[in-house]
């Protein structure tokens, strides 16, 4: 309660997430907004006859099923438009997926952003951009090229004018809290400081990908409200990007998750006044190599398989009026090269075949 008063003085004082150009409107429920209705781009890069806040649906209208973490982590040329345009049509046509989540973009250039925009605007889908700090093996300093290389599309490219429309938020790190990207805390909330000034004027929503259940940083020491971190992390803030991971979380088991994740959605809304969502959350068909966790109970083994990963999911469908009455939507993680995480396995199959969230 503490922590939210503080929030909401500061919010009225200095109206920090309420300026014109990051403001996520709250009420509006238009039914032709973007991209949960009938908003379309038609296919083409002609820019909508409106402001960004008018496409967009609301954040109360951004609950449940969003769509995939879209991991990117071979290098550019290994993600052809012709794959990319056929991910995003998979989807959208077999999941009802409205965006796609870039992750771990290894690579340097536009080229890859501009191919996830025409995708979003061929398949009138969303799509969430990243600035990684790189885990493949390339220097950590290179998260600064692909910093440029989004700046650089939002600016000089041949979709600058229409990437306002299409990015739906921009997600500065992933755990990058977690792994001290940066050096320090200081210096990483220099840098989304000095990078949100440098993307203001696009009106894109910017936050970072983080799990907020980390006390002493992110939450309190004691867990219960926002950790010194935190505080300056959603003060730096437009929306949430949150990692909700009981398969990470207190050697949980599956059936243990939905109760970790009903109490992790409540704190959120109850400890930060901002759009929610739940850009991270995981659990594994099979024992994950590189990815352990799910309650280990051996060396290559954990209260994992194709009964628990269904039924994570499916826990996820069937409290979408839960997703809905908090205003809080999901994304799954992932679509490929994720391992056992997948949904789309390698013979290309779903590990979930014939499943398709609601929409409540
Ligand atoms: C969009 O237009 C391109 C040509 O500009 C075409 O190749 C593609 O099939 C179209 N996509 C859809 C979904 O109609
Ligand atoms: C797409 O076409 C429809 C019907 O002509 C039009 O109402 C709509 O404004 C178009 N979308 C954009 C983004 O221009
Ligand atoms: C919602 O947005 C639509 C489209 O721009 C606009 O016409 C409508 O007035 C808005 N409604 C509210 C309640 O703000
Ligand atoms: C846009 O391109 C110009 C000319 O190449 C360059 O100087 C500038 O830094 C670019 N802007 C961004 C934001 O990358
Ligand atoms: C949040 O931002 C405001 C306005 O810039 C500032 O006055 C306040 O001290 C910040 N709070 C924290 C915890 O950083």
């Amino acid at each position: 309660m503490h922590t939210l008063a503080i929030l909401s003085i500061i919010s009225a004082v200095s109206g920090y997430h309420l300026k014109p150009h990051t403001h996520i409107r709250r009420g509006n429920s238009s039914s032709t907004c973007f991209p949960f209705n009938s908003a379309t781009f038609n296919n083409s890069t002609t820019v909508p006859d409106m402001s960004r806040s008018d496409w967009w649906c609301s954040a109360e209208q951004t609950y449940g099923f969003l769509g995939f973490s879209y991991p990117i982590e071979n290098d550019c040329d290994g993600e052809p438009y012709s794959l990319i345009e056929s991910d995003f049509a998979s989807m959208k046509e077999d999941f009802g997926a409205s965006l796609a989540r870039a992750y771990l973009p290894g690579c340097y250039t536009d080229d890859i952003w501009e191919r996830l925009i025409k995708a979003g605007i061929e398949h009138d889908m969303g799509v969430v951009f990243q600035v990684a700090w790189p885990l493949n093996g390339d220097p950590d300093s290179w998260w600064k090229k692909i910093q440029t290389s989004i700046l650089d599309t939002l600016a000089n490219s041949s979709y600058a004018d229409i990437a306002p429309y299409v990015v739906h938020s921009i997600e500065f790190g992933t755990e990058p809290i977690g792994d001290t990207d940066g050096g320090s805390y200081e210096a990483f909330e220099g840098y989304l400081s000095d990078f949100k000034e440098a993307a203001k004027q696009y009106g894109i929503p910017i936050g970072i990908s983080e799990d907020w259940d980390r006390p002493g940083t992110m939450s309190s020491d004691d867990g219960s409200s926002l950790g010194p971190v935190g505080e300056k992390i959603a003060n730096l803030s437009d929306v949430v990007h949150a990692h909700v991971m009981p398969y990470y979380h207190d050697d949980l088991t599956e059936a243990d998750s939905w109760n970790y994740i009903k109490n992790q959605v409540t704190w959120l809304k109850a400890n930060i006044d901002l759009p929610v969502l739940i850009s991270e959350t995981q659990w594994a068909w099979a024992y994950n190599d590189g990815h352990a966790g799910g309650h280990v109970t051996g060396p290559d083994s954990c209260d994992c398989g194709e009964d628990q990963y269904t039924n994570y999911w499916q826990n996820f469908d069937d409290n979408c009026e839960f997703f809905k009455e908090n205003q809080v939507g999901w994304f799954l993680h992932a679509w490929q090269q994720e391992g056992t995480f997948d949904m789309k396995k390698d013979d290309g199959s779903y590990a979930i075949p014939n499943w398709k969230p609601r929409r409540c």
